[in-house]
């Protein structure tokens, strides 16, 4: 029985070896599992034999039969992936697939032109904390306790302590915190800093994120004024959106400058004339205005002495008027179709 067995294994796995058709393999299986196969004629011989071999030659054919399956198995695997390969042939010669390679999210690359343009004025980098005391957010920017002021800047309190020495903790509204930490830092003037940092204030609509980064900018020297101011914007605005691109100062009032401005930049479609995106001809920018001496006494420098001007402009708005987007909210959508296209 055993070298029957064997025999028929041998000689079924021959077989298999050359088979290269499926429609073969399919008739293959009844040769070798049919009612007419060596196998099935081997287990009816079973009953001929002596009571107490019978087990034994049982186990026999169905050891057999469950190596024929695997043999018969593998033929078929072996055929199905070459059949494959035919029909969708390996193509050396075609260009590979490249990886995708990303970039610098839009404000990430706004912050590197910004700091940029600045670094050629010799302005340097900043940066102050996200969280920070009263203090510096408004009290030492001439904004005392309880000035209704204050609420144009739509805070996020995060510790309140109304009797400590730097009141209590809030998100920073604006970046302009930096101003007098600056003047504490460098003691002595000149002070040439941009400050980036995220800003967060309670708004959302196309034009206004909860979380948002603005730059601010502050000069302190002997005799700088106004035309300084006017310059360096000039410098910014052309180098940053092209250089037609006028600025324009408008007043305005804040609490740390005097006198405080709105910059304007012309824009860019209607060029001053006057359109649908911009109305008037001009879009903002954000808030300056020369140093009020009450900040500058706050950080410990002599108004009699040194002058400056500061400025405090939002990240995603710059970008929005430079690239014509409409809605800033997209910026942080993470929508990989929109953000391929910068
Ligand atoms: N901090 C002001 C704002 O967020 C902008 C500003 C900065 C105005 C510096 C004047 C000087 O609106």
């Amino acid at each position: 029985m055993d070298k029957d067995v064997e025999k028929i294994i041998k000689e079924a796995q021959e077989k298999l070896e050359k088979i290269a058709d499926l429609k073969l393999l399919d008739q293959t299986y009844i040769e070798l599992f049919g009612k007419n196969s060596h196998l099935n004629k081997l287990t009816k011989q079973i009953s001929n034999l002596p009571k107490d071999k019978r087990p034994k030659a049982g186990q026999t054919i169905n050891k057999a039969k469950k190596q024929l399956e695997k043999l018969f198995k593998e033929t078929k695997s072996r055929l199905i992936t070459h059949h494959s390969s035919l029909i969708n042939p390996i193509d050396i010669s075609a260009p590979g697939k490249k990886d995708e390679i990303g970039h610098l999210h839009l404000v990430s690359q706004a912050i590197e032109e910004i700091v940029e343009i600045f670094s050629r004025l010799g302005f340097y980098l900043q940066s102050y904390p996200e969280i920070d005391w009263e203090w510096y957010v408004f009290e030492s920017l001439n904004m005392p306790k309880n000035h209704p002021a204050r609420d144009e800047w739509e805070t996020f309190f995060v510790k309140s302590d109304p009797h400590a020495k730097y009141g209590g903790q809030v998100l920073t509204p604006h970046t302009s915190n930096g101003q007098v930490r600056e003047m504490e830092k460098t003691k002595t003037p000149p002070i040439r800093m941009i400050n980036i940092s995220r800003c967060y204030r309670r708004q959302i609509d196309i034009s206004h994120t909860p979380m948002f980064h603005q730059f601010e900018g502050l000069l302190i020297d002997k005799n700088i004024s106004i035309p300084d101011l006017r310059g360096t914007f000039d410098f910014f605005t052309k180098s940053f959106f092209g250089p037609d691109r006028v600025t324009r100062l408008r007043p305005h009032h804040f609490r740390f400058t005097e006198p405080s401005f709105e910059v304007d930049v012309i824009c860019d479609i209607c060029k001053g004339e006057g359109c649908r995106i911009c109305k008037s001809g001009w879009l903002e920018l954000g808030g300056a205005g020369m140093v009020h001496p009450k900040v500058l006494k706050a950080g410990n420098i002599d108004p009699q002495k040194y002058s400056g001007f500061a400025f405090g402009w939002g990240i995603e708005r710059t970008i929005a008027m430079k690239t014509g987007l409409g809605d800033i909210r997209l910026l942080y959508q993470n929508d990989i179709r929109f953000l391929e296209q910068f």
